[in-house]
């Protein structure tokens, strides 16, 4: 028996490099081997954009073709949105009971949203919602809801697979051993950094590579990364080390190039205009199939749909399994 994979993204914008590298490499690796769910979370995106529904239904099917246009094949990674598996609604409602609040306000993940996101949830967090502050325990209904055991994963979500894990352990303890622990699967890059330097690479820090960006606009980006601020002139040694160019040569060029590119700037023998001129080269080969496939996606929203129809049957069988099984240890399965 294949093990159950089971992650989820937000529909809120277009995958960048920090998700491919973080997170779809991953998936890409793990396909052929698994049981695979990938949730669409449209209910969870909604938790912060419930006053833009339009954003979430638009980028569904953008962030469907997103991660199509990875590489993943939809013949072996069930795609589905979340919505239409009202089985996870109502693990929710069940799951509720067995976390404290106290406990959601301590989620580090929950906690630096919270305060990313002012505008919507107050200066200190004062005007929080219910479903804001609980979403982590509906993405433990995600996970459950298929017997999910491996989660891959960014770095910033394992505060809610831990979370996720406690409620496991509560719900066998109290209703006896039902439901499987899952464990969060992380990439060999866990982190991308922005243009900027900055630590990690986000669509509201504005600093970053989405794998749709034009061949303008990336020749734009990158001729705006930060480079070895000590390096003034073409000829002056400089520090690879802190230059986000070199950086990005790391994640998308060949091993020798990145050699070259690194001993030729500790010498001072490659100027920043030359080096960032290569990487545009390198940013835009490595996108280039990225890009084929989704054009091609772009042409067929037929199929699209249909991908996103027979996962869902898919994921809506296998949930409505687990919810029996879930009902009568919670002595709720009546005839
Ligand atoms: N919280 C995740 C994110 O913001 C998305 C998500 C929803 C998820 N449900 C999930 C991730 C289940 C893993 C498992 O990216």
């Amino acid at each position: 028996m294949k093990k159950t994979i089971l992650t989820g993204l937000r529909p809120t914008g277009n995958l960048h490099l920090g998700h491919y590298f973080g997170a779809c490499q991953n998936y890409l690796k793990m396909q052929n081997d698994y049981d695979f769910y990938l949730e669409i979370a449209d209910v969870q995106a909604l938790t912060d954009n419930f006053n833009n529904p339009e954003k979430v239904r638009k980028n569904v099917t953008e962030i469907t073709i997103d991660l199509l246009s990875t590489g993943l094949d939809p013949n072996k990674v069930n795609f589905f949105i979340q919505s239409k598996i009202p089985e996870i609604a109502e693990l929710t409602v069940f799951y509720s009971n067995l976390v404290t609040v106290a406990r959601l306000q301590r989620n580090p993940t929950v906690k630096t949203e919270i305060a990313q996101k002012k505008e919507l949830f107050g200066n200190d967090g004062e005007s929080i919602t219910y479903g804001f502050l609980g979403y982590p325990v509906s993405q433990a209904a995600d996970i459950t809801a298929f017997q999910g055991e491996l989660v891959p994963v960014g770095e910033d979500q394992l505060p809610l697979i831990e979370q996720c894990r406690e409620i496991v352990r509560k719900f066998n303890s109290i209703y006896g051993e039902t439901l499987k622990e899952p464990s969060a699967i992380l990439s060999e890059t866990k982190r991308v950094k922005g243009l900027d330097g900055n630590d990690k690479m986000g669509k509201s820090l504005g600093n970053a590579i989405f794998l749709n960006d034009s061949e303008e606009v990336i020749k734009k980006k990158i001729m705006g990364a930060i480079t070895d601020p000590k390096k003034i002139k073409k000829d002056d040694p400089a520090n690879p080390d802190i230059c986000m160019v070199y950086y990005y040569h790391n994640l998308v060029n060949n091993k020798e190039n990145i050699e070259k590119v690194c001993s030729e700037c500790k010498k001072g023998s490659r100027g920043c205009v030359q080096c960032k001129k290569e990487l545009i080269e390198a940013m835009n080969n490595f996108l280039a199939p990225i890009k084929e496939k989704r054009a091609y996606y772009e042409a067929h929203p037929e199929e699209v749909k249909e991908i996103l129809e027979n996962g869902t049957k898919k994921a809506k069988q296998k949930a409505e399994e687990q919810m029996k099984k879930i009902k009568k240890a919670m002595k709720i399965d009546y005839e």
